[in-house]
């Protein structure tokens, strides 16, 4: 019977796995020889990693790819991606070798801004807590000049701070909605070392100002965070050619634009395809993020709750055509960093920022949007063409191959049937039983 365990983080990683594999593994000695298998033999790499999070029993790896030829605002890129979805890094490539022949991705910053709140609880009127926040908001910056000198330095810093009332929606809830410039640092340790020091100038002034009655002083902080609803720190990534250069068939070439530009008209007004059409973009950018050592949760709930912004969950990508130009566009809010975190941690993050040639954070933005670009770009181009699961099973045919133990020669001679035959799975099990019988 499995008993809850008391202290399991103070065990040592040996003894932490041993717990775990006798609880919960039928085999403990090949689960525990896996999960030594996959420890990095050196040591200063392992002990990094068991220190990023907390019971640590070994490390998930992911494959790390490469995406070449991105021609972003006229200078080549590779493209390092973390995914483990078969087609992602194939169709990043195709869409960028498709684009370099046509002028590339033209990007755009359309802002930088970061947000954080303090959440509070007053139960007086809006009118004199305006007063007050009036008289303490100098205060609320100068009580955090320690904390935001070094950020100063770098050009960023506190933004504004505003007083929000919200009891329309709830009672007695207000805010300090605040805005920030992190620079080249996502930012969340900064931001939420500001709000919290907000919290505490907010609670102590309120205590002291006179004009308060008893029952006014008593601001109950509910809590301090940032948001990672950033929709002020915003990219803008495009393609656009004349249509005729979509395709050496003028007559393929218009159907082609009229479909993508269907597929996105589609995506807009319609979010169960929206929803599929996103996750699309986001297999380009979460891989692009994940290689980058950046938090692809934060970035998630930004973008799907910007992608609703308009009161119904809709398309993140655009596209028109007008005097015969096909245009392809997003647009969307990304809060990344290039210095913090993992950046300067994880060797393999180190590693694709050098790659990426050490961007920016805005460098790294304008990057990830046109991953975000490229990815829809192939995805709809497979499917009002080709239609998805032709290039989606070829990719996928060496795990299929896998998952049936097939051998390297196994494996080439069934790679090499599949180029001109439909790699569906029964067809690929057949063809490996036929193999096998041969
Ligand atoms: C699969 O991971 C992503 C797609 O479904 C995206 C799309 O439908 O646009 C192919």
């Amino acid at each position: 019977m499995i008993v809850p365990i008391e202290g399991f983080s103070k065990l040592t990683k040996e003894e932490k796995i041993d717990w775990v594999v006798e609880q919960y593994t039928q085999d403990s000695k090949s689960a525990k020889a896996l999960l030594k298998r996959y420890l990095n033999a050196d040591s200063t790499v392992q002990k990094l990693h068991d220190e990023f999070i907390e019971n640590t029993i070994t490390n998930y790896y992911l494959p790390l790819g490469i995406a070449p030829n991105f021609l972003i605002n006229d200078k080549l890129y590779a493209i390092p991606m973390a995914i483990e979805e078969s087609s992602v890094v194939a169709a990043a490539s195709k869409a960028s070798k498709f684009w370099l022949k046509r002028g590339g991705f033209k990007t755009t910053i359309i802002g930088t801004e970061k947000i954080g709140q303090v959440h509070f609880i007053y139960k007086g009127g809006f009118k004199k807590l305006n007063s007050f926040f009036k008289t303490i908001k100098p205060k609320l910056f100068s009580e955090t000049t320690a904390i935001t000198s070094n950020m100063k330095k770098r050009g960023g810093g506190i933004s504004d701070i505003k007083l929000i009332d919200k009891t329309a929606k709830l009672d007695h809830y207000y805010q300090l909605h605040c805005s920030f410039e992190t620079k080249d640092a996502m930012g969340a340790n900064f931001i939420n070392t500001c709000l919290e020091q907000f919290a505490t100038t907010l609670k102590a002034e309120a205590l002291l100002y006179t004009p308060f009655e008893e029952h006014e002083k008593n601001i109950e902080i509910v809590m301090s965070i940032l948001s990672n609803y950033v929709p002020n720190c915003l990219v803008r990534a495009e393609v656009s050619c004349p249509i005729a250069e979509l395709s050496p068939d003028i007559n393929k070439a218009n159907a082609f634009a009229t479909k993508m530009v269907q597929a996105v008209q589609i995506a807009k007004i319609e979010p169960y395809r929206a929803v599929t059409h996103n996750k699309g973009i986001m297999n380009g950018i979460d891989a692009v993020i994940l290689a980058t050592g950046n938090d692809f949760r934060a970035v998630e709930a930004g973008v799907h709750a910007y992608a609703s912004r308009n009161g119904s969950y809709a398309s993140l990508t655009d596209a028109a055509i007008n005097n015969g130009v096909f245009k392809f566009w997003i647009q969307l809010p990304l809060a990344l960093g290039t210095v913090g975190g993992l950046t300067s941690l994880h060797p393999l993050v180190k590693l694709a920022l050098e790659i990426l040639q050490k961007p920016s954070a805005k460098e790294l933005m304008q990057i990830v949007a046109v991953a975000g670009l490229a990815q829809n770009f192939a995805a709809l181009r497979s499917l009002v063409t080709t239609g998805i699961q032709k290039g989606h099973m070829k990719m996928h045919l060496l795990n299929i191959l896998n998952q049936l133990g097939a051998t390297q020669e196994e494996k080439n001679t069934l790679t090499h049937h599949f180029k001109n035959n439909a790699a569906t799975h029964n067809a690929v099990v057949q063809a490996f039983n036929n193999l096998r019988k041969q």
